[in-house]
């Protein structure tokens, strides 16, 4: 088959070129790829920053859709022709990748590969930290900084469709005004104002924030934070050292949560997966629940999906077509 391979050069050079077939194990599918997107670690990945877990596949791409070749024995709920979306430890750069079964759903008929490549990292990693980490409950209120990022657009989705109020952060006005489009209640250009004197104005507070920054946002991130409020931390674009006032985690009753998705054994990644699939798939399946998409490129062109990343040009998803 062929995969996206990086040259060990000063660009770090993606190359489209021949590799060895993937082996099928017998708890996992083997899939045609058809279509994979672009993640923010893809860029660390190809950076050298983030190596893949022991096991994974060497090359980047950490979602797809496409259509089942072979199965292993043990797989019973999908055949060879279903067509499949999933979640990867990588691989997803590549015509084909083996996936553990239970880390796939099954493609509806009437939705294309570009729509199934669009979901799994983004509305997985949203969903195990808002409602399993974080545990937000209906009626509380949700801060999603990164807000027209793919991970921000699919947690600001699931949070008002559960119920909550959704408040979000973002870099420019056109994102803000998406973000609104998507069912945040209110939402800031942080980069014209103080996020936090902005929703101080406008609310009392926050339950539960979904943090990428880091350093710069943490002391803010608590102040925001009402008693017995959950701060989870899943990136940390602005550095990861900071000072800390412990005594305000204390008195306020606060959690601060630290979170990654891809090292989790496949064990916990079937629970979160079974425990999504029960509450938000049937609303990405009719709609209520949308997929955002920025791009569609075709594989050989990662460089330039990437790029779009690298310079905060994406509101959603970026995605790479691998078969037509
Ligand atoms: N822990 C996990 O398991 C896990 C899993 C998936 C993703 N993530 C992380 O979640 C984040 C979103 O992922 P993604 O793939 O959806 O990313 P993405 O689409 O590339 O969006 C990232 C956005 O972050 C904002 N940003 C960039 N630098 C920033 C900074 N210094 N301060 C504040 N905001 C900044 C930019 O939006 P603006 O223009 O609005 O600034 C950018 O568009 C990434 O940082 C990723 O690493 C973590």
């Amino acid at each position: 088959m062929k995969a996206i391979t990086v040259t060990d050069d000063s660009n770090r050079s993606l190359n489209w070129q021949d590799v060895p077939d993937p082996t099928c194990a017998p708890h996992q599918a083997l899939v045609d790829i058809h279509a994979t997107a672009v993640n923010r670690a893809d860029l660390l990945q190809r950076a050298g920053n983030y190596p893949p877990p022991p096991g994974a596949p060497p090359y980047m791409g950490l979602e797809m859709s496409g259509t089942i070749s072979t199965i292993g024995d043990e797989v019973e709920d999908f055949k060879p022709g279903d067509r499949v979306l999933g979640l990867l430890t990588g691989g997803g750069y590549a015509e084909q990748v083996a996936v553990p079964a239970t880390h796939l759903l099954p493609l509806p008929n009437d939705r294309d590969f570009v729509w199934g490549a669009a979901i799994a990292e983004v509305f997985l990693t949203a969903f195990a930290n808002i409602f399993i980490e974080a545990e937000l409950q209906e009626g509380e209120t949700a801060l999603i900084h990164g807000g027209a990022s793919g991970v921000g657009t699919a947690a600001i989705q699931l949070c008002h469709q559960a119920g909550c109020k959704v408040i979000a952060t973002a870099g420019t006005d056109a994102k803000v005004a998406r973000c609104l489009e998507l069912g945040a209640a209110f939402a800031v250009n942080y980069k014209q104002q103080d996020f936090a004197e902005a929703i101080l104005a406008h609310t009392d507070g926050v339950d539960v924030v979904l943090d990428i920054a880091g350093a710069d946002y943490l002391a803010r991130n608590m102040q925001l934070l009402k008693l017995r409020g959950r701060l989870v931390v899943i990136a940390v674009l602005t550095g990861a050292e900071a000072q800390i006032n412990l005594l305000q985690m204390q008195v306020k009753r606060l959690r601060l949560i630290g979170s990654v998705l891809r090292s989790r054994s496949d064990e916990e990644k079937n629970d979160i997966i079974a425990a999504f699939k029960k509450r938000f798939w049937p609303m990405l399946v009719d709609g209520r629940i949308q997929t955002v998409i920025e791009e569609v490129l075709p594989i050989q062109r990662a460089a330039d999906a990437q790029a779009i990343l690298g310079e905060n040009r994406n509101i959603g998803k970026v995605i790479l077509q691998v078969r037509s």
